[in-house]
């Protein structure tokens, strides 16, 4: 006997999905630990966003990186710090994630999760830096310049024992999608403009919360205090529905024997 789920648990699952079908995800999990604070340069870091408990969602737009750049190239040339110490790759975001808010305080997993339209095809690569992770790779970003201002990056005071949180989220971007030859302007001869490749900037959310259980992200609470009681009463109803289908199962059984028996003597 099969027991197929019940109406609304259906409904509920079909939400869910659809829920995902019109958006795109990309999802990192990961621990909070303390890490030993380090003096970041301000001027790379000064002007990046930040997520926290009060502010956890925040919405960017990116120009995406062109169609085939492998992602882990994507914003990796020379020149993408400015002599001032600025990251300013347009294909990338780099966001603050201040997890040293006390309401926080209890929570060690974590959830970051990027969304984007359906519509925009592009692949996101996330990477989580710690203070001293994202140092190191400043510091390897600085040496590339030929110029170089290093004096506002300072190597770590070993005196210092103050820790932190706080972790940094790379976000990069390319193009995944085919190729739209730009619209021909009208008088316009020039093939090689016609040539060109529009990639509109892709829009996106970015959404930071803390895993009940690990497991369980903040924002799915209520679907899922929804779905337990729906998934019991389904659970204590399917033992009654059957006994109620009972009689009528025995019923039908005897008469199609009752029938196939007449059918027998009848030939
Ligand atoms: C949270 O972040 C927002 C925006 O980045 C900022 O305005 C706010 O002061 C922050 N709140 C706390 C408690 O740090």
């Amino acid at each position: 006997m099969s027991r197929r789920p019940s109406f609304p648990v259906v409904c509920a699952f079909l939400a869910l999905l659809c829920h995902r079908v019109a958006a795109n995800t990309e999802i990192i999990n990961f621990l909070s630990e303390q890490q030993r604070s380090v003096d970041l340069p301000r001027p790379a870091i000064g002007n990046w966003a930040t997520l926290n408990f009060s502010h956890n969602e925040q919405q960017w737009s990116l120009q995406p990186a062109p169609l085939g750049t492998p992602l882990h190239e994507v914003c990796e040339t020379d020149n993408e710090v400015s002599p001032t110490g600025q990251m300013t790759c347009p294909h990338q975001v780099w966001v603050t994630l201040d997890l040293d808010d006390s309401s926080w305080a209890n929570y060690h997993a974590f959830t970051l999760r990027l969304s984007w339209p359906a519509s925009a095809p592009a692949d996101f690569l996330i990477e989580l830096y710690s203070p001293e992770s994202l140092l190191a790779l400043l510091s390897r970003r600085q040496r590339h310049i030929s110029n170089p201002d290093t004096s506002h990056i300072r190597p770590p005071s070993s005196g210092e024992s103050s820790t932190t949180y706080t972790k940094y989220a790379r976000i990069r971007v390319v193009d995944a999608g085919v190729p739209t030859p730009q619209i021909q302007q009208p008088g316009h001869t020039d093939s090689r403009l016609s040539n060109l490749i529009v990639v509109e900037p892709v829009p996106f959310i970015l959404i930071l919360e803390q895993l009940y259980w690990g497991v369980l992200p903040a924002s799915l609470l209520p679907t899922i205090g929804f779905l337990v009681p729906v998934l019991l009463v389904t659970a204590m109803a399917i033992p009654r529905i059957i006994a109620y289908l009972d009689p009528f199962v025995q019923q039908a059984r005897q008469d199609l024997k009752n029938k196939a028996t007449l059918e027998k003597k009848g030939q």
